[in-house]
């Protein structure tokens, strides 16, 4: 299939937006179309296609400011014919690790998504280079994605 990939980042300091291009890169390598939105708006995203949300988490479990606006349109939007993946970004120090990605995810599925692989939450104390972490994680599913 020639799936288009939108990706929906959330970032504060910049981490996530390195995650989300080494992600575009490995996807574009195989031929999918990739786009990126460092500003999500459900508005702008292309209907046929396949979300990959990827946010970082910051203040007390909170998503990053860029990305709440999005969040809040999600909110009783009927999303059954979406598919989609999240990567989120965190540090494990906090005891609201990755409650951003996390949030993302529950708003997606009581809006009926479809998840196509359990999220991935880096944890950034672990892995330093976020980016390796998300690419060497998403090269086996994408071997399995039609
Ligand atoms: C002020 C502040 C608050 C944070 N709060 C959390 C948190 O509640 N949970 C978590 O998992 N990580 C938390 N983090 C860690 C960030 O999510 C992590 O540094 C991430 O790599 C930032 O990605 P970004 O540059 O895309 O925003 C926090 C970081 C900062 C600076």
């Amino acid at each position: 299939m020639d799936r288009h990939f939108t990706l929906l980042v959330g970032s504060v300091l910049g981490a996530s937006e390195y995650v989300a291009d080494a992600i575009a890169e490995a996807l574009r390598t195989r031929g999918y179309k990739v786009t990126i939105l460092t500003q999500p708006d459900i508005d702008d995203i292309d209907e046929d296609s396949t979300w990959f949300i990827c946010t970082s988490t910051h203040g007390a479990g909170e998503l990053p400011d860029n990305i709440r606006a999005f969040a809040a349109q999600l909110e009783d939007e009927d999303l059954n014919d979406i598919e989609y993946f999240v990567v989120g970004l965190g540090d494990s120090s906090y005891d609201t690790f990755c409650y951003g990605a996390m949030a993302m995810a529950t708003l997606m599925d009581k809006g009926g998504a479809t998840l196509m692989a359990d999220p991935l939450h880096i944890d950034v104390l672990h892995h330093p280079i976020p980016e390796d972490r998300a690419v060497e994680w998403l090269e086996p599913i994408l071997d399995t994605l039609d």
